[in-house]
């Protein structure tokens, strides 16, 4: 399953993410690589991430000989208040300054002078988008124009402040970021405003954010007729759905188990039937 971002990026069609992997953040981005992931999502704000500690991993992998062309790194800018008070950029610059030198340092962290995808972690407001959100957008779009970042994109956004991003951008997003919740259609509204602008739908959480749903006797039917595991057919319905997954497992047996769901013959009907199932 390919996707493509629409200013023609190839995008992968699962990826790792390394949230709160602590200390382990360099062996277990190792063992993801290792295990046959080629996409790292990061984020340059240290209370959840360590950005340095992927790179560190990526300095392993290149001596191994796997080399930064063969991986799609993503990272993030973190506003101050998402920071938990230590921001790789002087607060108390203007926010354009923040996001030019959080990205230097990102790409510092990960020894590169590219990321494959930049995004904005979320808004400043849980509504709309307010001049401090447009500034940021605005200097986003500036790297996108330098070339250092391929995609550009928002994570943690509503169908409404999507809407207003794609209605007054310059650049409009390639890719959303957003924790997917079963209950809210696998967040059927954000992921209709993807659809309408071409924009790719990365769902995390699929399986923390869904926990009743990992137990629901259809989808435990369907794994047991296809000899799978619950989290193999939670994340083999996210790509039949056109959405990009993010997995965090800590497990390289979960790691190996989790890239082979792309293989998995889930039907229409089987996808059809768990997109409503928790609705
Ligand atoms: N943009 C944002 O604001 C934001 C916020 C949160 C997360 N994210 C990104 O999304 C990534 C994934 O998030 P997540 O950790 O919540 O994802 P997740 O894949 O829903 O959850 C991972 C948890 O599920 C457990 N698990 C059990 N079976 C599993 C299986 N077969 N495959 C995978 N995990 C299994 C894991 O335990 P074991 O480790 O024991 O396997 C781990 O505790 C993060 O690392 C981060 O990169 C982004």
């Amino acid at each position: 399953m390919s996707l493509t971002a629409h200013n023609h990026v190839p995008l992968p069609s699962f990826m790792y993410g390394t949230a709160w992997k602590k200390e382990n953040t360099a062996r277990l981005v190792r063992l993801a690589v290792e295990s046959g992931f080629r996409a790292i999502d990061t984020a340059n704000q240290l209370i959840h991430y360590h950005e340095a500690h992927v790179g560190a991993a990526l300095q392993a992998l290149a001596r191994e000989g796997i080399t930064r062309d063969a991986l799609f790194l993503q990272t993030k800018f973190t506003s101050v208040n998402g920071q938990g008070g230590q921001t790789p950029y002087d607060a108390s610059a203007d926010l354009a300054t923040q996001v030019t030198q959080s990205f230097e340092s990102s790409l510092a962290h990960l020894h590169t002078d590219y990321v494959d995808s930049y995004v904005l972690h979320g808004p400043y407001q849980r509504r709309g988008l307010g001049n401090a959100d447009w500034e940021v957008w605005g200097a986003i779009e500036g790297l996108y124009d330098s070339g250092k970042a391929k995609i550009i994109g928002i994570s943690n956004v509503t169908a409404e402040q999507l809407t207003l991003l794609c209605a007054k951008a310059r650049q409009k997003p390639m890719v959303v970021q957003n924790r997917c919740y079963a209950a809210l259609g696998w967040d059927k509204e954000v992921r209709e405003v993807c659809k309408a602008h071409d924009i790719v739908y990365q769902g995390f959480s699929l399986l923390t954010a869904n926990v009743e749903v990992l137990g629901h006797p259809h989808i435990r039917a369907v794994a047991q007729r296809l000899g799978a595991g619950v989290a193999q057919v939670i994340f083999r319905f996210a790509m039949g759905i056109g959405m990009l997954p993010l997995t965090g497992t800590t497990n390289q047996q979960r790691m190996k188990e989790d890239l082979q769901a792309e293989q998995l013959p889930l039907s229409a009907e089987d996808i059809q039937r768990i997109e409503t199932i928790a609705l």
